[in-house]
């Protein structure tokens, strides 16, 4: 069975990100949506509300679970006998840094292959940070995130202000 694990911290999950989980769904027998707990930003969800924005966001893709991760992604990638680690991305400026990650998650493990899909030209603007910016200063995040998650993140940014 392929499985292919698609990494990531989704503080929120945005449509860049489904369209990616969407299109990888078609390519694997099982898609893992993998939420990092652990990472240097500091979130405004915490894992179990990404993780639960992200599986409320899915409708119809059986194949595609969400889980949420903590240590070295590449022994997370073991314990679910992944072969494959699933990027999107969006523009040049995320390539720097997503090639010395694939190439040290090669070191790790050189069995393990990552592959880059790249974001359709709709999303290619977008990111989590921005998303939370425009929504705290009250913009409209309307189509850029799944529909159902939008009072969330409203209602999570004036807990915080
Ligand atoms: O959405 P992000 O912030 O680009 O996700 C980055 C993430 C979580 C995929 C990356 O930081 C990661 O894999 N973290 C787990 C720790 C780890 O394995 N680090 C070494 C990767 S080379």
């Amino acid at each position: 069975m392929k499985i292919g694990v698609y990494p990531g911290s989704f503080d929120p999950v945005t449509e860049g990100h489904m369209d990616i989980i969407k299109r990888s769904a078609k390519m694997f027998d099982k898609v893992i949506v993998a939420v990092a707990k652990n990472y240097s930003k500091k979130p405004l969800f915490t894992a179990e509300e990404r993780t639960e924005l992200i599986q409320r966001s899915l409708q119809d893709m059986p194949n595609v679970e969400v889980d949420s991760f903590e240590g070295l992604l590449m022994d997370y990638i073991h314990s679910k006998n992944a072969q494959v680690i699933i990027k999107g991305l969006r523009a040049i400026s995320d390539f720097e840094y997503e090639f010395q990650m694939a190439l040290m998650n090669r070191k790790l493990d050189p069995k393990v292959e990552t592959i880059f899909m790249m974001t359709s030209y709709k999303y290619s603007f977008l990111s989590s940070s921005m998303i939370k910016e425009v929504a705290s200063l009250g913009g409209c995040i309307a189509g850029l995130v799944p529909e159902n998650i939008i009072p969330d993140i409203y209602r999570k940014l004036k807990t915080i202000r």
